[in-house]
């Protein structure tokens, strides 16, 4: 079968099985092609609480799938490839949550979304990339605890200078591999072009951005932008997006580095077979976690809306 053939054969069969599919806008372009709404952490989860389907595939990564179900316990949700895992969202489990908690008396912990379901039922709220300045700005505490993306937790507090925050030393091993001197190299080679970065960067890469945000903040941002040349830091995928999208402009990768496996894992094929019920996992959490990740969660599209 050639790509376009799988793709008719997927666009049937989830008219027939009443299935939305969800895409991360890290996945192929051939998802892409296939999915109802593709965008970032947020926009899937704002998606994910919205739809009428019967069924859900997520094409993305385990922490996206388990925040789908959470927010359709009706429904069932898939996950295209079950080995698609975030790396981060393992870095923090709920007995040391339960550990960095006690030195921070008086904190509300802040989840990034890049967490197990587990770990969030400890958390008072969670964020994502794009709603994470506004949810913190919004809690009623002037002292956070962010876990588990310093990076990001460093952005954020940089923009909310009237409160205190602490952090835990973990971070995304894909993003964190982008230097200052990468930034120096891309410049030099690339003068005139805007770099663009995602805020799980490290500092020294942020604050020499034009511009900081989130998967869907960056293209909203080319999209506005009247430049002809990009330097993207953040998964090498969105290069290939954009240069699709505007043939005419120039979009360069800040580190040949910076790929997400995780993210790259899921095909074409696991969607279909997914669809076929001979692939993919269905996601079931335990009541109690579909409970204390559930507050967290929804405490997120509450403020983040
Ligand atoms: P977004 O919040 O931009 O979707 O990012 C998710 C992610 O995993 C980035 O690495
Ligand atoms: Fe996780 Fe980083 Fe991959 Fe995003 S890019 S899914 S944060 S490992």
């Amino acid at each position: 079968m050639t790509v376009h053939e799988i793709q008719e054969e997927i666009l049937r069969l989830k008219k027939e099985k009443d299935i939305c599919i969800l895409a991360h806008a890290y996945q192929k372009q051939s998802i892409l092609e296939i999915a109802d709404y593709t965008g970032d952490s947020y926009g899937l989860s704002v998606q994910a609480a919205k739809t009428s389907n019967q069924g859900v595939i997520m094409c993305g990564v385990r922490f996206m799938a388990e925040t789908c179900k959470i927010l359709s316990p009706d429904k069932k949700v898939w996950l295209a490839n079950p080995m698609a895992g975030c790396p981060m969202a393992e870095q923090l489990g709920l007995d040391d949550l339960k550990a960095l908690k006690a030195q921070y008396p008086g904190y509300d912990t802040v989840a990034y979304i890049n967490t197990t379901s587990e770990l969030k039922t400890g958390c008072d709220v969670c964020v994502t990339s794009a709603s994470a300045v506004k949810i913190c700005a919004a809690l009623d505490t002037d002292k956070i605890l962010f876990i588990p993306d310093p990076n990001l937790g460093h952005y954020v507090a940089s923009k909310l200078p009237q409160k205190q925050f602490a952090f835990f030393d973990g971070g995304c091993p894909r993003h964190k591999v982008a230097v200052r001197d990468d930034v120096i190299l891309a410049k030099e080679r690339h003068p005139g072009a805007l770099l663009l970065v995602h805020p799980e960067c490290r500092p020294q890469v942020t604050d020499l951005a034009d511009y900081v945000g989130s998967t869907t903040g960056i293209m909203d941002y080319v999209r506005k932008s009247d430049n002809h040349d990009f330097i993207i830091g953040t998964e090498n995928s969105i290069v290939e997006h954009l240069q699709f999208e505007y043939p005419q402009r120039r979009f360069y990768p800040l580190s040949s580095a910076l790929s997400c496996m995780d993210m790259q894992l899921t095909t074409l094929m696991d969607v279909y077979n997914c669809l076929k019920g001979a692939g993919g996992e269905e996601i079931i959490l335990p009541d109690n976690v579909m409970e204390g990740a559930g507050k967290c969660i929804r405490k997120m599209v509450e403020l983040g809306g």
